[in-house]
C-alpha cells in the first residue's frame, strides 16, 4: 500500500521524501523525536508528547518551527491518509542542513522536519498473556536521556546483546546498580500490592505511556510510589512491567533468567492493564 510522509511542507509518497546528505541528523544525529500511539484515528495523549517535544527541542537549542496546532494538523492529516485505525506515528526534527561539515552548527539553519505513519499491531497474544524475558545490563547511555534523541546506538547495541543473550529486552542499571529503564520503555515493579518505578532523572526519558499508569493508579486509589530502586528491589519484586507508546504495559516473566513472583503476569497488571485498555478505548469513542 502507498504510504505517504510529511518531509518539509510537503506530503510525498514514502518512496520520494528523501534528505541531503548533508542533514546533521545524518552526520551528527543531531536532532530529536516522538513516537505518538493513535487509537481509532485518534492521537493518544497529544498533548503530552507535544510538551516532551518541546523539551527535547529546548534542550538541543532548536526552536520548534511549527505550532502545537500545525504539528496536530499534520499528524491528523497523515493518520487519515492511512487506513489504519490504530497507527504509530514517528516524527523527527533535526537540526537541518549544513554544507560544511562542523560540530558548531551554524545560525539560522532550517530545521528538517519528517513525519510518516506505521500500523500499531497490538502484540501477540502470547506475549501479552505469558509476558516476556528480560535481562539487567549496564546502561552505556548518556547523561540526557530525559531528551528523546535521535541518536539511539546504545539502545540498539543494548536490544541486540539482550537478544544475543536469549533475552527479549533489557533493564538498564547505572554503574551503582540503579535501576533506570528498558531500552526503548520504563520500568515498574510490585511488592505487596504497591507498585513503584523510578523517578524522573537525567538517566531517563520522562515516559508517556508511564505518566498515563501513574494517573490510571491515581484515579483508582491503587498505591504508586515514585523512589529509586535497585537490582536487588527487582529481584524481590512480585510483578515486573515495562511500558511504551508502542508496547501498553507488559508483564516480564523472567529477570536474568529467574522467574519474576508466579512466573505469570500478575494480579496488579491484569488491573492496571485492563484498566488501560479502557483508557484507550474512552478517547477511541
Ligand atoms: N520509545 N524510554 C525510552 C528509552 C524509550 O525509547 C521510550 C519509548 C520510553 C517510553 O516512552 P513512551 O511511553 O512515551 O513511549 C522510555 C519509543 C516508543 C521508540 O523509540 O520507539
Amino acid at each position: 500500500m502507498q504510504q505517504t510522509a510529511y518531509l518539509n511542507g510537503q506530503y510525498l509518497s514514502i518512496e520520494e521524501a528523501v534528505i541531503s546528505t548533508q542533514d546533521r541528523g545524518f552526520l551528527f544525529g543531531d536532532g530529536v523525536y516522538e513516537v505518538i500511539p493513535v487509537f481509532n484515528k485518534k492521537l493518544f495523549e497529544f498533548n503530552a508528547h507535544f510538551t516532551r517535544l518541546q523539551n527535547s527541542l529546548q534542550a538541543i537549542s532548536v526552536v520548534n518551527p511549527l505550532s502545537k496546532d500545525e504539528w496536530q494538523d499534520i499528524l491528523q492529516n497523515l493518520i487519515d491518509q492511512h487506513p489504519w485505525d490504530n497507527q504509530f506515528l514517528y516524527l523527527q526534527v533535526t537540526r537541518g542542513v549544513q554544507m560544511v561539515r562542523n560540530h558548531m552548527p551554524d545560525e539560522c539553519l532550517v530545521p528538517t522536519i519528517y513525519v510518516y505513519t506505521n500500523p500499531l499491531h497490538s502484540l501477540d497474544e502470547n506475549t501479552i498473556t505469558n509476558g516476556i524475558k528480560v535481562i539487567t545490563l549496564e546502561d552505556i547511555r548518556w547523561l540526557r536521556c530525559d531528551i528523546k534523541a535521535i541518536t539511539l546506538l546504545p539502545n540498539v547495541m543494548l536490544k541486540l546483546a539482550a537478544k544475543q543473550q536469549g533475552a527479549d529486552d533489557a533493564i538498564l542499571l547505572s554503574q551503582d546498580n540503579k535501576v533506570l529503564e528498558g531500552t526503548a520503555s520504563n520500568v515498574f515493579m510490585v511488592k505487596d500490592n504497591v507498585i513503584f518505578t523510578p523517578p524522573t532523572s537525567n538517566n531517563i526519558l520522562p515516559g508517556i505511556t508511564r505518566l498515563v499508569v501513574e494517573r490510571i493508579a491515581q484515579n483508582n486509589n491503587i498505591e504508586l510510589k515514585e523512589i529509586a530502586l535497585n537490582l536487588a528491589d527487582l529481584e524481590q519484586a512480585d510483578e515486573i512491567w515495562l511500558t511504551s507508546s508502542t508496547k501498553n504495559v507488559l508483564a516480564v516473566c523472567q529477570l536474568n533468567r529467574k522467574q519474576v513472583g508466579t512466573g505469570n503476569p500478575g494480579k496488579l497488571w491484569q488491573k492496571i492493564n485492563a484498566l488501560f485498555i479502557e483508557t484507550i478505548k474512552e478517547i477511541a469513542l
